[in-house]
């Protein structure tokens, strides 16, 4: 009896190996059904300790840009951009509070995941310093321009001894941050929050924490649906967006696909930090170490312009007169989901964007091999194999009359950071 378990691992295991070296014919019916019943998220089982406590290594690494003409573009010269990095940390996930819904057939939990700076695989220290645009300034200028004169005559005293362009240790622009005086004088005066303990990171307050209370499907009572996100934080909605194409929360979190896998499926994820769900559609067959695998890419449509797309038209949320300020081809706004900051996402180094984002700075060189985002899986089972999420945070800036530092900033997107999110599980 104790032999068992063993058995019918090996079994399993046979089962999964013939079904990857026969993937390309019929899959016959008994693997079928082998394979179904793995990919389902039941308490106890292998499938649910490798969900629960995500045991392979991933990769975070950011490339910070470091502008190296502040002065210049101060005058109105587009910006010298000289990518520093990148700065690499181990990320661990774990999921708590996991709790069953039989009855809907679903599992909900929160994610909790942890960063691990890794300086041997790292191109520098946390303690080198860049250059960087004032990024709650540059956030609070273009809140004020949209306010009445009073207000903005306020907001304007507030900002008057700022600099636009800031130098911090890369510790500080990522998890440690650093104590904004302005915007803590600012908060006390309009009783408004606007940073986390006035203290400003791009990753600041992000270590140790989860991205909200996930729902997914178990697959238990449906292999088509297991690991699709039911619900997030409660709702089958993004809040922030106001269309209801953009604002259903479409396919899984990314780490987990429905088994027999076709070249026409369209590969949905959710992604909080994204404020959106991207699709990825099929590009090639390819192969990890040996796995046959279909590799899938970011659908050109996503971040088409919306001019030309009408479906992205509801991601244009400041649309200005007649769709002027809608991002062109490769890029999208977060302005709804994160407080009316001005930031935009694109690919790194605007890969696949319209060539205007490309002209206006200097020092970006777009190459698909290095940034491109995408996710290679076994077809028969589903199982990531390999998977690059790539993502590039750039700001609006552009000329505000009303403050004077800021008078001459020529009109443009300019890049702050790209993150390459690795996950090579063969
Ligand atoms: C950023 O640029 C400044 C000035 O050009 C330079 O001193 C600094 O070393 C650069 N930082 C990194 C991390 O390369
Ligand atoms: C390391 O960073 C320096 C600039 O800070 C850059 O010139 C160099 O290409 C980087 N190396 C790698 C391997 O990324
Ligand atoms: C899984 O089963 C174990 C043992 O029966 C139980 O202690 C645990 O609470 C269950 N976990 C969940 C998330 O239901
Ligand atoms: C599933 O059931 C739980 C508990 O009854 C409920 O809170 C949740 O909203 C349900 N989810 C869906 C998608 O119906
Ligand atoms: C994140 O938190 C963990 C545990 O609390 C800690 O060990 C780690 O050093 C922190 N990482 C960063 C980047 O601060
Ligand atoms: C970074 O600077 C701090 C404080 O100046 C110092 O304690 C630490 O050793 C430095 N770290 C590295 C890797 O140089
Ligand atoms: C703000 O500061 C408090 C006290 O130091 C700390 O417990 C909290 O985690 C900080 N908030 C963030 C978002 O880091
Ligand atoms: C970008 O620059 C190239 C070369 O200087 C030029 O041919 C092209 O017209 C420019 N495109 C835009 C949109 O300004």
């Amino acid at each position: 009896m104790q032999k068992l378990p063993s058995v019918v691992l090996l079994i399993g295991f046979t089962i999964l190996i013939a079904s990857v070296i026969i993937g390309w014919l019929v899959v016959p019916k008994v693997i079928e059904n082998k394979i179904s019943q793995q990919v389902r998220i039941v308490n106890g089982s292998e499938t649910f300790q490798r969900w629960q406590d995500v045991p392979l290594p991933i990769y975070v690494k950011f490339h910070l840009f470091n502008v190296t003409n502040p002065d210049d573009v101060i005058k109105g010269e587009n910006p010298k951009l000289q990518e520093a990095g990148p700065y690499v940390f181990l990320q661990k996930r774990k999921k708590v509070d996991i709790e069953f819904h039989e009855e809907n057939d679903t599992v909900s939990y929160r994610q909790i995941m942890t960063y691990h700076f890794q300086p041997h695989l790292s191109n520098g220290s946390l303690n080198d310093t860049v250059t960087m645009v004032n990024l709650p300034m540059l956030g609070m200028a273009h809140k004020a321009a949209a306010m009445g004169a009073v207000s903005r005559y306020v907001i304007v005293e507030y900002l008057a001894d700022e600099n636009i362009f800031v130098k911090k240790t890369v510790d500080e622009m990522l998890f440690k941050g650093y104590h904004v005086d302005m915007m803590a004088q600012l908060s006390s005066f309009t009783g408004i929050k606007y940073l986390p303990n006035d203290t400003f990171g791009l990753q600041y307050g992000k270590n140790d924490t989860d991205q909200g209370l996930f729902e997914v499907f178990t697959g238990v009572q449906d292999t088509d649906k297991f690991g699709v996100v039911a619900s997030w934080n409660g709702s089958p909605d993004m809040p922030w967006w106001e269309d209801d194409n953009c604002k259903k929360i479409r396919g899984t979190d990314g780490s987990i696909f429905q088994p027999f896998v076709t070249t026409d499926r369209k590969l949905d994820m959710f992604s909080p930090d994204l404020c959106r769900s991207l699709r990825l559609v099929y590009e090639k067959d390819s192969e990890v170490r040996g796995i046959s695998s279909y590799k899938f890419t970011v659908d050109p449509e996503v971040l088409e312009d919306p001019i030309f797309n009408r479906d992205n038209m509801c991601y244009c949320t400041q649309q200005g007169d007649r769709f002027d300020r809608c991002p062109k081809t490769g890029a999208y706004q977060l302005n709804a989901c994160r407080k009316e900051t001005p930031l935009l996402v694109s690919l790194p180094h605007f890969l696949d964007g319209s060539e205007e984002y490309l002209n206006t700075t200097e020092g970006l060189h777009p190459d698909r091999s290095v940034h491109e985002t995408f996710i290679e899986l076994e077809p028969n089972t589903g199982l990531l194999l390999k998977a690059a999420k790539r993502i590039q945070i750039n700001i609006e800036m552009r000329a505000f009359k009303f403050i004077k530092q800021l008078r001459k900033l020529p009109k443009l997107l300019l890049p702050i950071i790209w993150v390459d999110e690795v996950n090579n599980s063969a």
